[in-house]
């Protein structure tokens, strides 16, 4: 496909006052209906969803997504890979049927893509898990469009969208891996244990998971946080269901952790071989699971957070279409960029999306090469600033609208947007803000030129989507 031919031909429909007037948009085959109050996504982002970086087999992301699919299969060879979902997914589908609230910040339009008042870019991989947790034969008499699998698991990898702010680590698509695994629950005892047969399941998936670490990655430390204070454990799930489950979750995402870090580390020379990688369990909240966690790493000096997880709800399993008290599971989702930045020593997130082939060639299936920048091109800054409107026009703009502004107009050729300045005017009462915008190519030089035009389209477009004075 040619992106370039695709995205001018898209930019004259998606500037937010262009929308008006044009009733359809065409996302990856499909048409759609715009909705002057909710389509917000721009032409850049139409023009990264046909990407799926995540199954080019020598990309960072190809190569990190792999990797994690075979160790996981390692032990025990129970998941199922979906990595072909398309972005758009219903309010449903991404916030709905997991038990999101109507007014949780994550549905508002500052912060999610909207393709009308129905349908989004997703913003998570969860907004899958029932598609999938319906796919597994046997546990739910759904009969959905693929062919149902007999894997008691599935992992998920796919782009992930979110209106966000500009800088080296963030980016309005980034990519995740969504895992989960159930058991069906039985009554039926084992004539060895004496326990119902799951219970007694989910113990041998558990052993061969701690064998498995104990062989691999005796460097691991783990500080864990069992308690359930203010996180609560379901009432449907037995305190032993619960223990082992969060067992079997917590362990096979240290065996991800560890096999990903280690290999890092040994790469890295002797000094670092054998190092402690230490992570820690903090307690979390999300909408479709409990109790919750997010896993952290030690790397480098700095706690980073990995992974959100827990043990899947009822209401999810129920909306799947399975029985009632059938099964117990959990889930996790993992973010896949920062993980990639750090083990191929990339310092900048843009360059993912670069075509460039100085970038591309480095990098080879199956092997985690240290990225060897090839020129840092030099940067520029220009300032923006301007008056709000007044007070009820004021609240309409959000700083993911000015990050989305200059997006539209700058491209990759923008490393990071910051606030550098902010003050109300004693007398009037106005506000002013004052943006540094740091412009610069992963690519190539920039000419003055080409940074003044853009920088005043940036302008304009401020002042023409939400009446700034500028100064
Ligand atoms: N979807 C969550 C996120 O994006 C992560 C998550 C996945 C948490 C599955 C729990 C279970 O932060």
């Amino acid at each position: 496909m040619n992106h370039s031919r695709l995205f001018f031909s898209l930019r004259a429909l998606t500037s937010k006052r262009l929308f008006h007037g044009k009733p359809q948009l065409k996302i990856n085959g499909v048409v759609y209906d715009t909705h002057s109050d909710f389509t917000n996504v721009s032409s850049t982002i139409l023009n990264l969803s046909d990407r799926s970086l995540h199954l080019e087999p020598a990309h960072p992301i190809g190569v990190l997504r792999k990797q994690i699919e075979d160790k996981l299969n390692s032990t025990s060879n129970s998941y199922q890979y979906y990595n072909d979902f398309r972005p758009v997914v219903t309010v449903e589908e991404n916030f709905d049927s997991l038990g999101f609230p109507a007014d949780h910040p994550g549905r508002s339009k500052s912060d999610t893509y909207y393709v009308n008042d129905k349908y989004l870019f997703r913003t998570h991989t969860s907004a899958h898990e029932l598609e999938c947790f319906g796919n597994i034969q046997g546990f739910s008499p759904r009969t959905e469009k693929r062919a149902p699998t007999e894997k008691p698991g599935f992992l998920i990898t796919a782009d992930v969208y979110r209106r966000d702010e500009i800088d080296r680590t963030h980016y309005p698509v980034f990519h995740q891996m969504e895992g989960a695994r159930v058991w069906k629950r039985s009554s039926e005892k084992s004539s060895e244990s004496h326990e119902p047969l799951h219970i007694q399941k989910i113990r041998d998936d558990l052993c061969k998971l701690e064998k498995q670490l104990r062989e691999e990655s005796s460097n691991l430390v783990v500080e864990d946080d069992k308690s359930l204070e203010s996180n609560p454990k379901q009432d449907y799930m037995s305190d032993l269901e619960v223990d082992l489950c969060s067992q079997h979750l917590k362990r096979t995402i240290e065996l991800l952790v560890a096999q990903v870090f280690n290999k890092k580390l040994q790469s890295m020379g002797s000094e670092d071989q054998g190092a402690q990688l230490q992570v820690r369990w903090i307690k979390a909240y999300f909408p479709w699971t409990a109790p919750s966690w997010e896993i952290e790493v030690f790397w480098k000096g700095e706690w980073l957070e990995l992974c959100g997880c827990g043990l899947v709800r009822e209401q999810v399993l129920l909306n799947a279409g399975y029985e009632k008290d059938s099964t117990v599971g959990w889930a996790f989702g993992l973010g896949l960029d920062r993980i990639a930045m750090l083990l191929f020593e990339i310092p900048d997130i843009r360059l993912f999306w670069t075509q460039d082939e100085r970038f591309h060639s480095q990098f080879h299936e199956g092997q985690i090469t240290r990225f060897q920048p090839y020129s840092k091109y030099p940067g520029t800054t220009r300032d923006v600033a301007f008056w709000l409107p007044e007070q009820k026009e004021s609240s309409l703009i959000h700083e993911n609208d000015i990050m989305e502004i200059v997006r539209e107009e700058a491209g990759d050729m923008v490393e990071s947007v910051k606030l550098i300045d902010q003050f109300t005017h004693p007398n009037s009462n106005k506000k002013s803000l004052c943006y540094r915008i740091n412009y610069q190519s992963m690519d190539r030089n920039l000419t003055n030129e080409e940074i003044n035009k853009i920088q005043e389209n940036v302008r304009s477009q401020l002042v023409q989507n939400y009446k700034v004075s500028l100064r």
